[in-house]
């Protein structure tokens, strides 16, 4: 178990696909290995796009409709409770690029694998917000260029944003917890060692164990919903916020 929460000032938090699952956004990786019926190396390398444009604006496009059609859920919500009262430092990094922590209300919120309502101009190398459809090749918001638009999301071979910063969080945090994560994908798999490196408590929440699931101090197997609230009530009461 846990060791004792009063000594916890500064979280990081990571969360995957899984938590967006009982919102109905699919996972990544099915049972079957696919996502969506696409091998990942046909929708998100750059080699993909560079190759078949419209298959993977396509993809994406319907990826990004469907953020109109789902709502956060309660873990979503819970997280952003505890953006709101949490008095220490604290960091929700995400890999998922939907927007239901967005919308749930997290504001200490960081997306490594890029947005889905972003876009990210070729041209001017410029990010916009974007809820539109790139197959029609749009202009670009901020230079007018068409044709040059793509979704600004980090593909497989790619950079993920901010690392220096997450790096630094970790270095800081006392508790490192992940949600929803598979732990298939590094550098985000990689977060809970260097954490556990610099003296955190680390805690997964995922519905079966995750392929890292062997590196943390303690696993809760279930749903994020079950779980999560949950999670954070027993938190804000440890460390006694009397605002909670
Ligand atoms: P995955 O699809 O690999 O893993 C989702 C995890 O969530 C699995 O371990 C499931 O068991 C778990 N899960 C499913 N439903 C859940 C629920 N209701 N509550 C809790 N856990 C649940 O997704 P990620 O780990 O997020 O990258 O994938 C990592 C990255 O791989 C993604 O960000 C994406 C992908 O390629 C890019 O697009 C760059």
């Amino acid at each position: 178990m846990m060791g004792c929460m009063k000594d916890i000032q500064n979280i990081v938090i990571l969360t995957g696909a899984g938590i967006s699952a009982e919102s109905g956004v699919a996972t990544f990786r099915g049972p079957d290995g696919l996502w969506e019926g696409h091998r990942v190396e046909d929708v998100a390398t750059p080699e993909a796009f560079a190759r078949d444009p419209a298959l993977v604006q396509n993809f994406y496009d319907e990826r990004r409709a469907k953020l109109q059609t789902v709502q956060p859920n309660a873990a979503h919500q819970a997280l952003a409770k505890l953006d709101a009262k949490w008095p220490g430092d604290l960091l929700l990094v995400t890999q998922n690029v939907d927007d239901l922590h967005d919308r749930a209300g997290s504001k200490r919120l960081l997306h490594m694998h890029g947005e889905l309502n972003s876009v990210w101009c070729r041209f001017c190398d410029g990010r916009s917000a974007f809820e539109g459809q790139l197959a029609s090749t749009p202009a670009c918001p901020r230079c007018s260029q068409a044709g040059y638009l793509r979704p600004d999301i980090v593909w497989f071979g790619e950079m993920p944003y901010q690392m220096e910063r997450i790096e630094a969080a970790l270095v800081q945090c006392d508790l490192f917890v992940s949600i929803g994560t598979s732990g298939a994908v590094y550098p985000a798999a990689g977060f809970v060692q260097s954490a556990r490196y610099h003296g955190a408590q680390t805690l997964e929440m995922n519905l079966d164990p995750s392929e890292g699931s062997f590196h943390f101090h303690e696993s809760r197997m279930g749903r994020a919903g079950d779980l999560v609230p949950g999670w954070v009530e027993g938190l804000l009461r440890e460390v006694g916020d009397e605002r909670v």
